[in-house]
Parts: C-alpha cells; sequence; structure tokens
C-alpha cells in the first residue's frame, strides 16, 4: 500500500496554485450528459475521483480526453443509461449521474450508492425530489430503476439544501417543460458552476447561490466550454498547515470569497492574512492561539469538508478550540488517528473540545478524504517523522499533495505502490 513519509516541524514558505475544484467538476461532468454534443473543461485537477467519473462517462457511450488541466467529453451518442455497481462502489457521489441520464435519456438506473466513511449518507431528499417533477423511482434489489413517465416543472421543496440534491434536481429540471423553482437549494460556489456551465449550454437557470433556483425551458443542447472554479476546501487545506506549522505562504489562482468563513477563524487564531485578486497570502507565527467556536454549517458557513483540517491545525495552538459537526454524523473517525500524535480532543456526539499541544510524529492511516488531509497536516506540524498509510482516500481530492507541499518547504515522500 502506498503511503506518506512525512518529517514535521519546518515552516511552510513559498507559493503553490490552487487546482479546479473537485466537487465542481464532478457534477459539471455528469451534466455534460445533458448536451448532447463536446463539452471542453479547462481547469480539471488529475484526481481519483476525476478519473472514476470518466470511467462512468465511457461506460455511458461518450468519448473523453485529457489534454493538461483541460478535459473535452463528447455525449453524442449514449450507448447505455445504466451505472453498475462496481463503477458506483468507486465514487458514492457518483449519484449525480441520476439527474443527468433521466434528462438525457428518459431513465436511468443506479446501484443504490452505499454509506460512507463519514455517514450514513442516504439519497432520500433527491428521489422526493425528482419525484415531484414526475420521476418514477423503483428500488430493486439495491438498484434504482428510474423512468420520466412525464416531467414537468414544479415547485420542489428541499428538506434540508443538500448539495447533491440540489444538483440532480436542476439537472432534471432542464428537461422539464415549463418553470421548476428548487426551494431551500443548497448556496455552495459549486452549485453557481454549474449554473454557469448549464447557462453556457443553453439552459434557462437563475438564482444559484440564492436560497430560490429557478429553471425554465428545455434541455440544453450545445457545445460548450468552460472554466472550473477554484477549489474552496484545497485552499482552506494549506491555510490551515501554514497556520499548523507557521512561516508565511501564498495561494494563486484562489477565490477569497469562498474561504472567508475559514481566514476569520484563523484570524482569531492569530494568523495574518492578505488577499489580492486570486492570490491568498498567510502569514503564521507558532504557536496559533485557541480559536472560538467552529460550527459546520451549509454555505455560507463554515464548510464540513474544512473541519478536519482546521481541527488539525488546533490541535497545535496554545489554547481550546471546540468544534461542533452540524452536517454529517460521523466525521470525527480522525480524531483516534491525531491522538496518536500526541493530540488532546475530547468528543461528544457531534461536539469536539480540543485542546492545544506539541504533536509528535507517528504511523497514521487515512480514515476519509478529508481526515486523511489533518494527519498531512498534524504531520507537517509534528517534531519527529510520520508514515500515513491508506493515502488513496487523500489522492481522491487533492491534486499533487506531494508536490506542493514540498514546494512550501515541507518533507513529504510518497513511497511504495503504484498510483491507484
Ligand atoms: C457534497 O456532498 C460534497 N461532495 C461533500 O464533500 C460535502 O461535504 C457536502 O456536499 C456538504 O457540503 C460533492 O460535492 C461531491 P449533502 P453531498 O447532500 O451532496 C444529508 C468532500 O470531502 N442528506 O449536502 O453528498 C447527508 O446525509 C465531500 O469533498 C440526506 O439526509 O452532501 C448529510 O448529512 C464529502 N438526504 C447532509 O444532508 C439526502 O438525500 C449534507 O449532505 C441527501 C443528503
Amino acid at each position: 500500500m502506498s503511503h506518506y513519509r512525512i518529517r514535521g516541524g519546518s515552516p511552510l514558505v513559498g507559493t503553490v496554485p490552487v487546482s479546479g475544484a473537485k466537487n465542481s467538476v464532478l457534477p459539471i461532468l455528469a451534466a455534460t450528459l445533458l448536451t448532447g454534443g463536446r463539452s471542453v473543461l479547462h481547469n480539471c485537477p488529475d484526481l481519483r475521483d476525476v478519473r472514476s467519473a470518466l470511467r462512468i462517462l465511457q461506460h455511458l457511450g461518450c468519448r473523453t480526453a485529457r489534454e493538461g488541466d483541460t478535459l473535452t467529453v463528447d455525449s453524442s451518442h449514449l450507448t447505455r443509461w445504466d451505472v453498475p455497481h462496481d463503477l458506483m462502489r468507486e465514487m458514492r457521489s457518483s449519484v449525480i449521474f441520476l439527474g443527468p441520464l433521466i434528462a438525457r435519456c428518459g431513465r436511468a438506473k443506479l446501484s443504490l450508492p452505499g454509506g460512507c466513511d463519514i455517514g450514513q449518507r442516504p439519497i432520500d431528499l433527491h428521489l422526493s425530489a425528482l419525484r415531484r417533477l414526475g420521476v418514477t423511482i423503483d428500488e430493486q434489489g439495491g438498484d434504482i430503476l428510474c423512468r420520466a413517465e412525464a416531467l414537468r416543472g414544479q415547485d420542489v421543496i428541499l428538506g434540508f439544501p443538500s448539495v447533491g440534491a440540489t444538483e440532480n434536481t436542476l439537472l432534471v429540471a432542464t428537461a422539464c417543460g415549463g418553470v421548476t423553482r428548487i426551494i431551500n437549494a443548497a448556496r455552495e460556489p459549486e452549485i453557481a458552476d454549474l449554473q454557469e456551465y448549464l447557462r453556457k449550454a443553453g439552459a434557462s437557470v437563475a438564482g444559484a447561490g440564492e436560497t430560490v433556483i429557478t429553471v425554465s425551458g428545455e434541455l440544453p443542447r450545445r457545445d460548450v466550454e468552460h472554466t472550473i472554479l477554484p477549489d474552496r476546501i484545497e485552499t482552506a487545506t494549506y491555510l490551515c498547515a501554514c497556520a499548523a506549522c507557521g512561516g508565511e505562504i501564498t495561494l494563486t489562482g484562489a477565490e477569497p470569497e469562498h474561504v472567508n468563513t475559514v481566514l476569520q477563524c484563523l484570524s482569531e487564531g492569530g494568523c495574518t492574512v492578505r488577499t489580492s485578486g486570486g492570490r491568498i497570502t498567510l502569514r503564521a507565527e507558532r504557536p496559533l492561539r485557541g480559536m472560538p467556536l467552529v460550527r459546520t454549517m451549509p454555505y455560507p458557513g463554515f464548510p464540513t469538508d474544512a473541519q478536519a483540517p482546521l481541527m488539525a491545525a488546533a490541535c497545535t495552538a496554545r489554547g481550546s478550540t471546540v468544534f461542533l459537526e452540524t452536517i454529517f454524523e460521523n466525521r470525527y473517525r480522525h480524531v483516534p488517528e491525531l491522538a496518536r500524535m500526541g493530540a488532546e480532543i475530547r468528543v461528544s456526539g457531534r461536539t469536539a473540545v480540543v485542546n492545544g499541544t506539541d504533536l509528535h510524529g507517528a504511523a497514521v492511516r487515512c480514515t476519509d478524504l478529508r481526515g486523511g488531509a489533518a494527519l498531512v497536516i498534524a504531520a507537517l506540524a509534528a517534531e519527529g517523522e510520520s508514515r500515513i498509510e491508506e493515502i488513496a482516500h487523500i489522492e481522491r481530492g487533492y491534486e499533487r499533495l506531494p508536490e506542493k507541499i514540498a514546494a512550501l518547504g515541507g518533507s513529504i515522500v510518497r513511497e511504495d505502490g503504484q498510483k491507484d
């Protein structure tokens, strides 16, 4: 199994570019099924999850190609409308293919995405929204079979501003006659990026970023060229790494507005932040101070995906920080691994109390994508050497992480195994 070997204790200094957003390129790759034409997508990170999504598109009959950070998808001739279990297993967010398959093919068959490391990840909100738009859904032995008997535009109220349910509903709504309003929609920036892509494809969509998104008219059918927005969670991860290690880093190609809750926490922890256009510079004098309560919320609140990276930084602080994870029910699986490095964290239900201290190197293993990123941050700040196992979790969502950390002066080596 591949692993990272990290020697900690040095400050991070330097400049690295932010990659395109995993959580934007995935729904937009699914949305390419709608156009029946050629989509050229720039700033696409080369990640395990992106490769999984491309395998699904190829399975469905699309032609795909990568040239640097540009992906091309031609969805002119689809040959299937099912996503089999082995491809669904690779990436639970493959449920995002449900909407565009229904919209384009009038039917879809997916195996139910299982739960994952951070929670049950149900899809009830997706299914009730699609039924509201006229989709008939049968569940047969772990598969979902959908048919678009008579799609019709409607008001769809989401019980929770689910990102994936918003995206699936939006994608089906582009094939409904009349007007669809998605009420209590997720407001994450990735939704606005998807809206921008759909508009370029000819769809009539407005309101992304607000709580009501309105879709009118028919299926978009046009070749599209689009640039994926920067990855706000990758941005937050490197900022937390510098806050934990000390030093001064600059991130380029970033969108400061999308990480302002994280920047506020780090400023309250004693970091100095400067932003200019797409550049964010963070300067951190060790040790960080304890930070005010960190409550994860739907955007524009504090992002749940940045909870683990910020917790790793809080572990090195002088003082305490309390975390309240309100989005996922099992998102503290990185805590026992951080404790192996000397972290002092008490978890009670959805609350975690971190008392900062000095960390030491240890052998640890990743439990999930963002928990793995937290272990990298802690290892970079710890005295001594750490070995981080099961890094495939990390490579799902962080492009060229060892190279970027080394460019900032961090001591990290990827060893053994082949890149998955
Ligand atoms: C997206 O997942 C992101 N993934 C997640 O990022 C992110 O943590 C999450 O949004 C919240 O911001 C992608 O965009 C690919 P949700 P998603 O539906 O859409 C519950 C990462 O690390 N829920 O907004 O699956 C659900 O269980 C990943 O990059 C239902 O109950 O998230 C959770 O508690 C992890 N029923 C909450 O809503 C449903 O039908 C938020 O889930 C759907 C969701």
